[in-house]
């Protein structure tokens, strides 16, 4: 297969970032798995390491939206319209998704009455207690977490068929 031109592919920066945050939400999810149960230092580890993933996410996705607003992704591969309606609309889910659900989470910690503790960087704190609305932002945390399982891998899976049964280049253009 010809390599692609820069014009086909996204940048460096975007495809760092992508890698980078994928990465990190995986940890986030992993970290969750693994946590143990409540009261062991197990769960302290993992929890903490679950904030410091989340946030980071948020960071690396601020910088990407920048990033992609200052420079542009290739235009899209020809498809159905459809198919890139599709495509258009996970991709604004995924986008929203890395920003909302990091914020949700840290609202989560702050409306329980703590602050996030982030080794190394210090703590955060956006608002103050509330319980009650805690309860509610932990509820759609869980729920989008839960959901965004989903959505992610049928994401993952759509690049997998693209590249190895339709062998097109959309794979190729993100690596
Ligand atoms: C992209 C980033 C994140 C993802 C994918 C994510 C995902 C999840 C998932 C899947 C759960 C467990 C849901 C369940 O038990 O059914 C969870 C729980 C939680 N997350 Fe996150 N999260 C992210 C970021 C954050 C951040 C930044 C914070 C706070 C700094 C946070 C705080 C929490 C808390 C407090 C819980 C509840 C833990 C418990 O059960 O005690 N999350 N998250
Ligand atoms: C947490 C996990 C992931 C998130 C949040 C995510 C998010 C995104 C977003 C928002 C875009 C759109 C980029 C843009 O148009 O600016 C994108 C593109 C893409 N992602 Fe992911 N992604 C994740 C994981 C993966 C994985 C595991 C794969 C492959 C197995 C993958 C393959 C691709 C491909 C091929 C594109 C380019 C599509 C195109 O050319 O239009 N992503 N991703």
């Amino acid at each position: 297969m010809p390599a692609l031109t820069p014009q086909e592919r996204f940048s460096r920066p975007a495809i760092v970032l992508h890698w980078a945050i994928f990465l990190l939400v995986a940890l986030a999810y992993l970290a969750i798995e693994l946590r143990g149960p409540k009261g062991s230092d197990s769960r302290v580890f993992w929890t903490a390491t679950h904030f410091w993933a989340g946030c980071s996410v948020l960071a690396l996705s601020i910088v990407r939206v920048a990033w992609r607003g200052y420079k542009s992704p290739p235009a899209p591969e020809a498809a159905a319209p459809i198919l890139q309606l599709l495509s258009k609309a996970s991709h604004v889910l995924l986008y929203v998704f890395i920003i909302v659900q990091p914020i949700l989470g840290i609202l989560c910690v702050n409306l329980a009455g703590h602050p996030v503790a982030l080794a190394g960087l210090g703590s955060l704190t956006i608002v103050g207690p509330n319980h009650d609305l805690g309860k509610l932002v932990k509820e759609i945390h869980e729920t989008l977490g839960n959901v965004f399982y989903w959505v992610i891998g049928l994401h993952a899976l759509a690049a997998l068929w693209h590249h190895f049964i339709k062998r097109d280049n959309i794979l190729r253009r993100i690596i």
